[in-house]
């Protein structure tokens, strides 16, 4: 089952041929050449290809010193690293790539790209489409889980980054060829869960009727957005309700002060028929709410419209396979009995991973070990991502290694299948402490992207546009303005930092927020003009405002692209263009290494500075009337094509005006 080393390596060979958009590869092949003739004793020398540092040419060799210390002694023909470089240099086969090399200090060959080869390129993807500059993953298909709230649990803005992060992953992964199952872990299982059937029990000891229970107080608002993202599609499974506090507390209560009360709770998680009936009865009741109370004319405020669904398969769902699960990691030996508790002890741990507590339940671990056991076999598959915030780092890092031990997993975190933590920081409030409300509540995802939204469409009716647009536009673009500045906020910033939620700064960085809002009308006239335009800072209304600009540009030139691009061609004379089509060239590059390292601030960070990019060939470069118009247009649209795949990957909405 295990994928070997060499396997991988065949994988990503085969990528280098698909891999057509991705320059270090395709550099790699003929340098790959070039270093094989070079030093024939050494065989099957992967060539190092990195960015060049500024003004050291756009790529580099970085070999020479490696592969000098192996030949040292064996080779007399290299007197040292930089005569190594000259000869990988001279002994490069002809490319159409490469316009000029360089060797510099202890034998780094810099290589400048040919401007025709990358106008070339940049015209290739035009006409054949973005897709031929998706990377190829050596992973067939992933798992990736995220969002996962907790039944019967606030939902709250932790849950909101799982969310945004865990879409953005699975998107990548998608454009990279991987077949990607996503998955909602929704905790919906465990104790409390019992105490919820008992207190139903109680409560209506008619449950079974098939008359409504009137369970008034049902509050769907934190589960809504898992079923119904897109309002316009049917929700694919059926989704146990959010219980209001109320529910929950009253049972809670009940819980703590009747000891009989709790002892049929602990018992009723056991999943006898009775009680998984029960369970299966509440989700169905809310099910019933759910879809009931939701309808697509209320047009409720989903930030999540357009996040694509996971599949609701919460905890309960693996609950059936726990004993298998365990009788196997208790015939290898794993398991042992550690103060009325049976363990898994992790080497380097001072506790060990309870896998069945005292009173003989099942837990989280246990749930999740399940889960990975049914990822791998019945599922297949290769990869699987989970998405939660950093505080649950050690409890993944356990499960992981017990899954090691079983032999599930290899040994080491290169080779496939293979698991993968994506922890994040917490969601900060402006006085440094965990994010929450005026009257220290839990933040409401709801309430929060109400808030962004109507900011934007505040915005929009200030500068008249209700005046211009029908509702329906207006709606659509305050909408792709706020959650896309609150996606954004999120997504830009490393993974792993906490992060402070402001909304002044995300739907404006620079600019005060006072400005922005009161003298709306005055800011968005000069917010055509490219420098007042960067005041916006690294934020999606920024990046968005520049999408929109290119498509004005390209509206008011008045010419048809699809005629522009049959017989009009891209020419990189002007510095500001060149540089521009190298960027746009790198994509692929910078997608790949945002889907490795599971980072979607990488390609946050490509998509500002492809906007930088973009407005300084603008200011600098005449576009409509002049004579390179035709090359210039198409460098305007290829901009806005990989603008508008970084906003999809990203989950954000573009708007071609505004
Ligand atoms: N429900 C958990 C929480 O709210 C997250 C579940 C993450 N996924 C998993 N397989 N453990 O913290």
């Amino acid at each position: 089952k295990l994928i070997s080393a060499t396997k991988i390596r065949a994988l990503f060979t085969m990528a280098t041929e698909e891999g057509a958009g991705n320059v270090k590869r395709q550099l790699a092949k003929v340098f790959e050449k070039s270093i094989g003739e070079t030093v024939p004793s050494e065989v099957g020398v992967q060539p190092l290809i990195a960015a060049s540092p500024p003004n050291f040419g756009d790529y580099q060799c970085n070999n020479a010193m490696a592969i000098f210390s192996k030949i040292k002694g064996k080779n007399s023909e290299f007197r040292n690293p930089r005569s190594l470089g000259e000869a990988i240099m001279k002994n490069l086969p002809q490319s159409d790539m490469i316009e000029s090399c360089s060797v510099a200090g202890p034998g780094f060959v810099n290589i400048v790209l040919s401007k025709t080869w990358l106008a070339k390129s940049v015209q290739k993807m035009l006409l054949e489409g973005i897709h031929t500059w998706a990377p190829k993953l050596p992973v067939k298909r992933a798992v990736v889980d995220f969002s996962s709230p907790n039944i019967a649990k606030e939902m709250h803005v932790g849950h909101l980054r799982s969310t945004i992060i865990g879409d953005t992953l699975a998107r990548m992964l998608e454009f990279s060829g991987v077949d990607v199952l996503r998955r909602n872990h929704v905790g919906d299982w465990g104790t409390q869960f019992g105490m919820l059937i008992e207190f139903l029990f109680a409560q209506f000891p008619q449950w079974e009727d098939d008359s409504e229970i009137p369970i008034q107080d049902l509050e769907v608002y934190a589960v809504r957005y898992l079923v119904c993202g897109d309002l316009n599609s049917e929700p694919q499974t059926s989704l146990p309700l959010c219980f209001s506090m109320g529910f929950y507390k009253q049972s809670k209560k009940r819980f703590d002060d009747d000891p009989d009360f709790k002892e049929r709770a602990q018992k009723a998680v056991g999943g006898e028929p009775k009680y998984r009936k029960a369970w299966a009865k509440i989700c169905e009741i809310s099910h019933y709410h759910l879809v009931s109370r939701i309808s697509p004319s209320l047009s409720p405020p989903f930030f999540l419209r357009g996040v694509i669904l996971s599949v609701y398969q919460g905890e309960s769902f693996y609950n059936p396979y726990i004993p298998r699960v365990l009788e196997e990691l208790g015939s290898k030996g794993l398991i042992e009995e550690s103060e009325g508790a049976r363990v898994i002890k992790i080497e380097g741990k001072d506790i060990p991973l309870i896998v069945v507590k005292r009173d003989g339940g099942y837990n989280y671990a246990s749930t999740d070990l399940a889960a990975l056991w049914y990822r791998l076999n019945e599922e297949k598959a290769e990869w699987i991502i989970y998405v939660t915030d950093v505080g649950q780092r050690e409890h993944f890092e356990m499960f992981f290694h017990a899954a090691k031990l079983a032999g599930w997993l290899p040994g080491d975190d290169i080779q496939y299948p293979r698991t993968s933590h994506v922890g994040f920081g917490l969601v900060l409030g402006e006085d440094g402490k965990r994010f929450r409300t005026r009257s220290s509540e839990v933040v409401r995802l709801v309430d929060l992207l109400d808030e962004a939204k109507n900011r934007s469409w505040q915005a929009l009716i200030e500068r008249g546009k209700d005046k211009e647009w029908t509702e329906e536009e207006l709606l659509q673009t305050a909408e792709a303005v706020g959650y896309g500045a609150v996606k954004y906020a999120d997504l830009k910033n490393n993974r792993l930092t906490n992060y402070t939620f402001n909304f002044d700064q995300m739907l404006s960085d620079k600019v005060p927020f006072v400005f922005l809002f009161v003298s709306l009308s005055f800011l968005f006239m000069v917010l055509w003009e490219a420098s007042a335009l960067q005041l916006l800072g690294n934020t999606a209304v920024y990046l968005l405002y520049a999408h929109a600009r290119i498509c004005s540009i390209i509206r008011k030139s008045g010419k048809s692209i699809d005629e522009l691009k049959k017989g009009g061609e891209i020419v990189l004379a002007h510095p500001d263009e060149r540089a521009l089509g190298l960027h746009l060239l790198q994509f692929s590059e910078i997608v790949e290494e945002a889907c490795n390292n599971l980072l979607p601030n990488v390609l946050c960070e490509y998509l500002y500075n492809l906007s930088e990019y973009f407005t300084k060939f603008y200011s600098n470069c005449q576009v409509v009337g002049s004579p390179e118009e035709t090359s210039r247009l198409l460098l305007c649209e290829a901009t806005a094509v990989v603008m508008r795949k970084c906003f999809h990957l990203l989950g954000i909405t573009p708007v071609y005006k505004i």
